[in-house]
């Protein structure tokens, strides 16, 4: 764990992850471990959609690596593509950005291409239109992530596999809790945790912040 302010608790691997339910959690397990094949049958894309907060796109940079260990037995000989798309990229942008890497041969052992699109509901609706097109491929897998899935096209949306990344059930957070307290060296009851970890709502940006926080003033030192 590295001592860097606000991460040290970032997770690390898959493992780390807290998911919001069980069928999540299966879901990517099935698609790492290639019981669930990705691209196959239309679907190339995996949407992680979700509340603030819940780790998509943390889960979103492990997934590249594991998938094609999962595929090859080898990591990424490649780096991902990252498209970060809270610019509004339009249509002909987004199939450049896309086009240019699919046509390069890919150096991972699966001959693929990643693509991570994060936000993706901040597309304006032709780049989402030209993005369902190029879903049609089966030399790229995309993993998308959105806070807002209401407001992506349908027919995106059917070419993906769909991970819904919301609130876990609070004993789900209770572990990391505990550890944040514990590396201050205060003891807290979990009845005492339970308001903190409950308001948070899902998003570990507040849960951490709010349960040190709520540590220090349980220390004295504010
Ligand atoms: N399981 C976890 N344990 C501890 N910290 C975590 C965990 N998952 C995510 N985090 C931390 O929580 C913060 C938010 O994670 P991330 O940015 O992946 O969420 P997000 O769902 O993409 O958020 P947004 O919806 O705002 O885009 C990051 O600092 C990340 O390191
Ligand atoms: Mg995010």
């Amino acid at each position: 764990m590295t001592n860097k302010k606000g991460f040290k608790y970032e997770p690390k691997t898959i493992n780390d992850i807290i998911w919001g339910n069980t069928e999540s959690r299966l879901r990517i397990e099935d698609i790492v471990s290639g019981t669930e094949a990705l691209p196959y049958c239309g679907k190339s894309a995996i949407l992680l959609y979700g509340v603030f907060g819940t780790g998509k796109t943390t889960l979103a940079k492990m997934l590249p690596n594991a998938i094609e260990i999962g595929k090859s037995g080898q990591g990424l000989m490649l780096p991902e593509n990252l498209i970060a798309c809270q610019q509004g990229f339009n249509g002909p942008q987004v199939m450049v950005l896309i086009e240019n890497a699919l046509n390069k041969v890919s150096l991972n052992e699966s001959g693929l291409h990643y693509f991570i699109l994060d936000e993706v509901d901040n597309l304006t609706s032709s780049a989402q239109q030209s993005l369902k097109s190029a879903l049609n491929t089966d030399r790229g897998i995309f993993i998308l992530t959105t806070n807002n899935i209401s407001e992506l096209d349908k027919g995106l949306k059917d070419r993906c596999v769909l991970v819904e990344m919301n609130a876990a059930p609070i004993s789900g957070y209770l572990p990391l809790a505990k550890s944040l307290i514990s590396d201050m060296g205060v003891v807290m009851s979990d009845i005492e945790l339970l308001p903190t970890i409950t308001a948070a709502n899902g998003s570990l940006r507040n849960l951490i912040h709010n349960v040190e926080r709520l540590a220090r003033r349980n220390k004295g030192v504010v």
